[in-house]
Protein backbone atom coordinates (compact mmCIF):
# COMPACT_ATOMS: atom_id res chain seq x y z
CA UNK A 1 0.00 0.00 0.00
CA UNK A 2 1.96 3.07 1.60
CA UNK A 3 1.13 6.26 -1.64
CA UNK A 4 -1.00 4.07 -3.78
CA UNK A 5 -3.88 5.74 -3.68
CA UNK A 6 -4.56 7.69 -7.66
CA UNK A 7 -4.65 4.59 -9.20
CA UNK A 8 -7.26 3.08 -8.10
CA UNK A 9 -9.30 6.07 -7.56
CA UNK A 10 -10.87 6.04 -11.49
CA UNK A 11 -11.59 2.76 -10.81
CA UNK A 12 -13.10 3.03 -7.29
CA UNK A 13 -15.30 6.32 -8.54
CA UNK A 14 -16.80 4.57 -11.53
CA UNK A 15 -18.16 2.04 -9.57
CA UNK A 16 -19.58 4.15 -6.91
CA UNK A 17 -21.14 6.15 -9.88
CA UNK A 18 -22.51 2.61 -10.34
CA UNK A 19 -23.72 2.08 -7.91
CA UNK A 20 -26.62 4.14 -8.00
CA UNK A 21 -27.71 1.59 -10.80
CA UNK A 22 -26.67 -1.57 -9.27
CA UNK A 23 -26.32 -2.50 -6.02
CA UNK A 24 -25.62 -6.30 -5.05
CA UNK A 25 -25.71 -5.53 -1.11
CA UNK A 26 -23.43 -6.52 1.46
CA UNK A 27 -22.18 -10.40 0.60
CA UNK A 28 -20.12 -11.00 2.94
CA UNK A 29 -19.08 -10.14 7.01
CA UNK A 30 -15.37 -11.12 6.46
CA UNK A 31 -12.89 -8.39 8.57
CA UNK A 32 -9.50 -9.17 7.70
CA UNK A 33 -7.52 -9.04 11.20
CA UNK A 34 -5.95 -6.33 11.93
CA UNK A 35 -2.45 -7.90 13.21
CA UNK A 36 0.84 -7.92 11.07
CA UNK A 37 0.28 -10.49 7.99
CA UNK A 38 3.01 -13.33 7.39
CA UNK A 39 3.98 -14.06 4.11
CA UNK A 40 3.27 -17.89 3.02
CA UNK A 41 6.80 -19.79 3.30
CA UNK A 42 7.96 -21.02 -0.24
CA UNK A 43 7.34 -24.43 0.38
CA UNK A 44 3.28 -23.84 0.73
CA UNK A 45 0.77 -25.73 -1.55
CA UNK A 46 -0.12 -22.49 -2.92
CA UNK A 47 3.08 -22.33 -4.58
CA UNK A 48 3.48 -25.50 -5.28
CA UNK A 49 5.10 -26.05 -9.41
CA UNK A 50 3.04 -28.14 -11.92
CA UNK A 51 4.90 -31.30 -12.41
CA UNK A 52 6.99 -32.50 -15.78
CA UNK A 53 9.94 -30.76 -17.51
CA UNK A 54 8.47 -27.10 -18.76
CA UNK A 55 5.33 -27.35 -17.92
CA UNK A 56 3.92 -24.18 -18.17
CA UNK A 57 3.22 -22.00 -15.14
CA UNK A 58 1.61 -19.04 -13.75
CA UNK A 59 -0.97 -19.17 -16.42
CA UNK A 60 -2.84 -15.69 -16.50
CA UNK A 61 -5.57 -14.14 -18.45
CA UNK A 62 -7.01 -10.58 -19.28
CA UNK A 63 -8.65 -8.48 -22.30
CA UNK A 64 -7.33 -8.68 -25.14
CA UNK A 65 -9.07 -6.11 -27.08
CA UNK A 66 -11.29 -2.71 -26.69
CA UNK A 67 -14.53 -4.57 -26.62
CA UNK A 68 -13.53 -8.26 -24.95
CA UNK A 69 -13.52 -10.45 -28.27
CA UNK A 70 -9.89 -11.21 -27.49
CA UNK A 71 -8.13 -12.27 -24.82
CA UNK A 72 -4.39 -12.19 -24.01
CA UNK A 73 -3.06 -15.55 -22.39
CA UNK A 74 0.45 -15.33 -20.75
CA UNK A 75 2.50 -18.21 -18.53
CA UNK A 76 5.99 -19.16 -17.78
CA UNK A 77 8.10 -22.32 -18.58
CA UNK A 78 11.40 -22.56 -16.50
CA UNK A 79 13.65 -24.66 -18.30
CA UNK A 80 13.58 -24.28 -22.32
CA UNK A 81 11.60 -21.41 -24.40
CA UNK A 82 9.21 -24.04 -25.43
CA UNK A 83 6.20 -23.05 -27.58
CA UNK A 84 4.35 -20.10 -27.55
CA UNK A 85 1.27 -21.42 -28.97
CA UNK A 86 -2.65 -21.66 -27.60
CA UNK A 87 -4.33 -23.80 -29.04
CA UNK A 88 -8.11 -23.31 -28.41
CA UNK A 89 -11.65 -24.07 -28.67
CA UNK A 90 -15.29 -23.00 -28.15
CA UNK A 91 -17.45 -25.55 -26.42
CA UNK A 92 -19.60 -25.66 -29.02
CA UNK A 93 -17.81 -26.05 -32.27
CA UNK A 94 -14.82 -28.22 -30.51
CA UNK A 95 -12.86 -27.03 -33.84
CA UNK A 96 -9.52 -26.53 -33.10
CA UNK A 97 -7.57 -23.13 -33.43
CA UNK A 98 -4.38 -21.83 -33.16
CA UNK A 99 -2.74 -18.61 -31.74
CA UNK A 100 1.08 -18.13 -31.86
CA UNK A 101 2.14 -15.59 -29.27
CA UNK A 102 5.71 -14.60 -28.16
CA UNK A 103 8.38 -14.97 -25.52
CA UNK A 104 10.67 -12.61 -23.78
CA UNK A 105 12.14 -12.93 -20.37
CA UNK A 106 14.10 -10.02 -17.96
CA UNK A 107 16.85 -9.56 -15.18
CA UNK A 108 16.67 -8.35 -12.19
CA UNK A 109 19.82 -7.22 -10.40
CA UNK A 110 21.17 -11.35 -10.13
CA UNK A 111 17.90 -12.97 -11.12
CA UNK A 112 17.18 -14.29 -14.60
CA UNK A 113 13.41 -14.68 -14.74
CA UNK A 114 11.90 -18.13 -16.72
CA UNK A 115 10.50 -17.73 -20.31
CA UNK A 116 7.48 -15.61 -19.98
CA UNK A 117 5.22 -16.43 -22.81
CA UNK A 118 2.17 -14.09 -23.83
CA UNK A 119 -0.50 -14.82 -26.72
CA UNK A 120 -3.45 -13.00 -28.04
CA UNK A 121 -6.34 -14.74 -29.26
CA UNK A 122 -8.81 -13.03 -31.42
CA UNK A 123 -11.77 -12.98 -33.15
CA UNK A 124 -13.83 -14.60 -30.29
CA UNK A 125 -17.09 -15.05 -30.20
CA UNK A 126 -19.24 -12.91 -27.15
CA UNK A 127 -20.65 -14.93 -24.41
CA UNK A 128 -19.06 -18.27 -25.27
CA UNK A 129 -16.90 -20.90 -22.88
CA UNK A 130 -13.45 -21.42 -24.75
CA UNK A 131 -11.00 -24.32 -23.74
CA UNK A 132 -7.41 -23.45 -24.06
CA UNK A 133 -4.47 -25.38 -24.14
CA UNK A 134 -0.94 -24.55 -23.38
CA UNK A 135 2.64 -26.64 -23.23
CA UNK A 136 4.11 -29.25 -24.97
CA UNK A 137 2.92 -32.93 -25.26
CA UNK A 138 2.50 -34.98 -21.62
CA UNK A 139 3.26 -31.59 -19.65
CA UNK A 140 0.11 -29.51 -21.87
CA UNK A 141 -2.16 -27.78 -19.55
CA UNK A 142 -5.81 -26.83 -20.50
CA UNK A 143 -8.14 -24.13 -18.64
CA UNK A 144 -11.40 -22.30 -19.80
CA UNK A 145 -12.72 -18.94 -19.47
CA UNK A 146 -15.89 -17.06 -20.47
CA UNK A 147 -16.13 -14.18 -22.96
CA UNK A 148 -18.38 -11.37 -21.84
CA UNK A 149 -22.00 -10.54 -23.68
CA UNK A 150 -21.40 -8.13 -26.23
CA UNK A 151 -21.07 -4.39 -24.98
CA UNK A 152 -24.24 -2.44 -24.27
CA UNK A 153 -25.24 -0.38 -21.46
CA UNK A 154 -27.86 -2.79 -19.17
CA UNK A 155 -25.67 -5.85 -19.99
CA UNK A 156 -25.14 -7.89 -16.53
CA UNK A 157 -21.92 -8.46 -15.51
CA UNK A 158 -20.42 -9.15 -11.96
CA UNK A 159 -16.99 -7.78 -11.37
CA UNK A 160 -14.98 -8.50 -8.90
CA UNK A 161 -12.25 -5.64 -7.19
CA UNK A 162 -9.30 -6.85 -5.34
CA UNK A 163 -6.28 -5.05 -4.79
CA UNK A 164 -2.80 -5.00 -2.53
CA UNK A 165 -3.23 -9.16 -2.50
CA UNK A 166 0.42 -10.45 -1.96
CA UNK A 167 1.30 -13.47 -0.66
CA UNK A 168 0.70 -13.64 2.44
CA UNK A 169 -1.68 -16.44 4.57
CA UNK A 170 -4.08 -13.57 4.81
CA UNK A 171 -3.86 -13.21 0.86
CA UNK A 172 -5.17 -16.69 0.25
CA UNK A 173 -7.93 -15.95 2.32
CA UNK A 174 -9.09 -12.95 0.68
CA UNK A 175 -8.56 -15.15 -2.74
CA UNK A 176 -10.54 -17.89 -0.95
CA UNK A 177 -13.39 -15.72 -0.11
CA UNK A 178 -14.18 -14.37 -3.59
CA UNK A 179 -14.04 -17.76 -5.02
CA UNK A 180 -16.59 -18.63 -2.62
CA UNK A 181 -18.75 -15.55 -2.90
CA UNK A 182 -22.15 -16.76 -3.96
CA UNK A 183 -22.76 -13.96 -6.64
CA UNK A 184 -19.92 -15.18 -8.72
CA UNK A 185 -17.69 -12.65 -10.00
CA UNK A 186 -16.72 -13.02 -14.11
CA UNK A 187 -13.67 -10.90 -13.98
CA UNK A 188 -11.28 -8.92 -11.37
CA UNK A 189 -10.52 -5.46 -11.54
CA UNK A 190 -6.78 -5.78 -9.99
CA UNK A 191 -6.44 -2.30 -8.76
CA UNK A 192 -2.24 -2.50 -8.18
CA UNK A 193 -0.17 -3.81 -5.44
CA UNK A 194 0.48 -7.62 -6.95
CA UNK A 195 3.46 -9.65 -5.50
CA UNK A 196 4.93 -7.32 -3.30
CA UNK A 197 8.43 -9.08 -4.07
CA UNK A 198 10.10 -5.47 -3.71
CA UNK A 199 9.21 -6.13 -0.29
CA UNK A 200 12.22 -8.87 0.09
CA UNK A 201 16.08 -8.39 -0.32
CA UNK A 202 17.22 -7.45 -3.73
CA UNK A 203 13.44 -7.48 -4.76
CA UNK A 204 13.79 -11.23 -4.89
CA UNK A 205 12.22 -11.52 -8.00
CA UNK A 206 11.22 -15.63 -7.51
CA UNK A 207 8.84 -14.09 -5.42
CA UNK A 208 7.00 -12.91 -8.46
CA UNK A 209 7.19 -16.14 -9.51
CA UNK A 210 5.56 -18.05 -6.41
CA UNK A 211 2.58 -14.74 -6.34
CA UNK A 212 2.00 -16.08 -10.35
CA UNK A 213 1.45 -19.65 -9.52
CA UNK A 214 -0.31 -18.99 -5.96
CA UNK A 215 -2.98 -16.57 -8.10
CA UNK A 216 -3.35 -19.05 -10.85
CA UNK A 217 -6.46 -20.87 -9.68
CA UNK A 218 -8.17 -17.58 -10.57
CA UNK A 219 -6.06 -15.79 -13.49
CA UNK A 220 -6.30 -18.75 -15.86
CA UNK A 221 -9.82 -18.90 -15.30
CA UNK A 222 -11.37 -15.32 -15.60
CA UNK A 223 -9.03 -12.04 -16.93
CA UNK A 224 -7.85 -9.63 -13.83
CA UNK A 225 -8.08 -6.34 -15.75
CA UNK A 226 -4.43 -4.94 -14.30
CA UNK A 227 -3.22 -1.81 -12.87
CA UNK A 228 0.31 -0.96 -11.55
CA UNK A 229 0.57 0.51 -8.22
CA UNK A 230 3.79 1.46 -5.98
CA UNK A 231 4.46 -2.08 -5.11
CA UNK A 232 4.90 -2.38 -9.29
CA UNK A 233 7.72 -0.11 -9.69
CA UNK A 234 10.93 -1.58 -8.90
CA UNK A 235 13.25 1.02 -9.07
CA UNK A 236 16.74 -0.13 -7.14
CA UNK A 237 19.24 2.30 -8.44
CA UNK A 238 21.50 1.00 -5.42
CA UNK A 239 21.36 -2.71 -7.35
CA UNK A 240 21.52 -1.26 -10.75
CA UNK A 241 17.56 -1.30 -11.43
CA UNK A 242 16.93 1.93 -12.86
CA UNK A 243 13.83 1.12 -15.11
CA UNK A 244 10.40 1.41 -13.70
CA UNK A 245 7.84 -1.36 -13.60
CA UNK A 246 10.67 -3.71 -15.50
CA UNK A 247 9.06 -7.23 -13.77
CA UNK A 248 5.67 -6.02 -13.79
CA UNK A 249 5.46 -5.03 -17.70
CA UNK A 250 7.32 -8.30 -18.78
CA UNK A 251 4.94 -10.56 -16.81
CA UNK A 252 1.83 -8.67 -17.29
CA UNK A 253 0.44 -7.54 -20.79
CA UNK A 254 -2.33 -5.52 -21.29
CA UNK A 255 -4.14 -4.37 -24.50
CA UNK A 256 -2.93 -0.79 -23.93
CA UNK A 257 -2.63 -0.55 -28.33
CA UNK A 258 -6.70 -1.55 -28.96
CA UNK A 259 -7.40 1.89 -26.83
CA UNK A 260 -4.53 3.61 -28.76
CA UNK A 261 -2.45 4.38 -25.94
CA UNK A 262 1.15 4.50 -25.62
CA UNK A 263 1.95 2.94 -22.61
CA UNK A 264 0.99 -0.44 -20.74
CA UNK A 265 0.42 2.27 -17.32
CA UNK A 266 -3.10 3.26 -19.12
CA UNK A 267 -5.27 2.19 -21.14
CA UNK A 268 -9.43 1.35 -21.25
CA UNK A 269 -11.38 -1.22 -22.21
CA UNK A 270 -14.78 -1.69 -22.67
CA UNK A 271 -16.39 -4.73 -20.93
CA UNK A 272 -20.32 -5.86 -21.47
CA UNK A 273 -21.65 -2.45 -19.35
CA UNK A 274 -18.66 -1.17 -17.76
CA UNK A 275 -15.93 1.47 -19.85
CA UNK A 276 -12.90 0.54 -17.62
CA UNK A 277 -10.29 3.43 -17.62
CA UNK A 278 -7.09 2.47 -16.05
CA UNK A 279 -4.43 5.19 -15.03
CA UNK A 280 -1.50 4.33 -12.86
CA UNK A 281 -0.36 7.51 -10.80
CA UNK A 282 3.16 6.31 -11.11
CA UNK A 283 4.33 6.95 -14.94
CA UNK A 284 5.54 9.99 -15.37
CA UNK A 285 7.43 11.49 -12.86
CA UNK A 286 10.58 9.72 -12.99
CA UNK A 287 13.48 10.19 -10.78
CA UNK A 288 11.47 13.73 -8.39
CA UNK A 289 9.07 11.54 -7.99
CA UNK A 290 11.16 8.59 -6.64
CA UNK A 291 13.51 10.19 -4.62
CA UNK A 292 11.40 12.38 -2.72
CA UNK A 293 8.27 9.41 -1.65
CA UNK A 294 9.99 6.03 -2.13
C1 LIG B 1 21.78 -12.93 -5.43
O1 LIG B 1 22.45 -12.19 -4.46
C2 LIG B 1 22.08 -12.47 -3.12
C3 LIG B 1 22.85 -11.60 -2.15
O2 LIG B 1 23.42 -10.47 -2.74
C4 LIG B 1 22.34 -13.94 -2.81
O3 LIG B 1 21.86 -14.23 -1.49
C5 LIG B 1 21.62 -14.81 -3.80
O4 LIG B 1 21.92 -16.18 -3.59
C6 LIG B 1 22.00 -14.42 -5.23
N1 LIG B 1 21.20 -15.17 -6.16
C7 LIG B 1 21.71 -15.71 -7.28
C8 LIG B 1 20.73 -16.39 -8.16
O5 LIG B 1 22.87 -15.60 -7.56
C1 LIG C 1 -4.87 -21.50 0.63
O1 LIG C 1 -6.28 -21.65 0.53
C2 LIG C 1 -6.72 -22.88 0.00
C3 LIG C 1 -8.23 -22.88 0.03
O2 LIG C 1 -8.77 -21.96 -0.79
C4 LIG C 1 -6.21 -24.03 0.83
O3 LIG C 1 -6.55 -25.24 0.19
C5 LIG C 1 -4.71 -23.94 0.98
O4 LIG C 1 -4.28 -24.96 1.85
C6 LIG C 1 -4.32 -22.59 1.55
N1 LIG C 1 -2.87 -22.51 1.63
C7 LIG C 1 -2.22 -21.80 2.57
C8 LIG C 1 -0.74 -21.86 2.54
O5 LIG C 1 -2.80 -21.11 3.40
C1 LIG D 1 -7.80 4.06 -32.26
O1 LIG D 1 -7.42 4.71 -33.45
C2 LIG D 1 -8.02 4.16 -34.61
C3 LIG D 1 -7.41 4.86 -35.83
O2 LIG D 1 -7.47 6.25 -35.67
C4 LIG D 1 -9.54 4.32 -34.52
O3 LIG D 1 -10.17 3.73 -35.65
C5 LIG D 1 -10.05 3.63 -33.27
O4 LIG D 1 -11.43 3.86 -33.09
C6 LIG D 1 -9.30 4.15 -32.04
N1 LIG D 1 -9.71 3.35 -30.88
C7 LIG D 1 -10.25 3.87 -29.78
C8 LIG D 1 -10.62 2.94 -28.71
O5 LIG D 1 -10.43 5.07 -29.64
Amino acid sequence: MGVFGYCIFVVLSLIVNESVLCNAGVTSSFVRKVEKTIDMPLDSDVFRVPPGYNAPQQVHITQGDHEGKAVIVSWVTMDEPGSSTVVYWSEKSKLKNKANGKVTNHKFYNYTSGYIHHCTIKHLKFDTKYYYKIGIGHVARTFWFVTPPEVGPDVAYTFGLIGDLGQSFDSNKTLTHYELNPIKGQAVLFVGDISYADRYPNHDNNRWDTWGRFAERSTAYQPWIWTAGNHEIDFAPEIGETKPFKPYTHRYHVPYKASNSTSPLWYSIKRASAYIIVLSSYSAFVRLFFSNFR
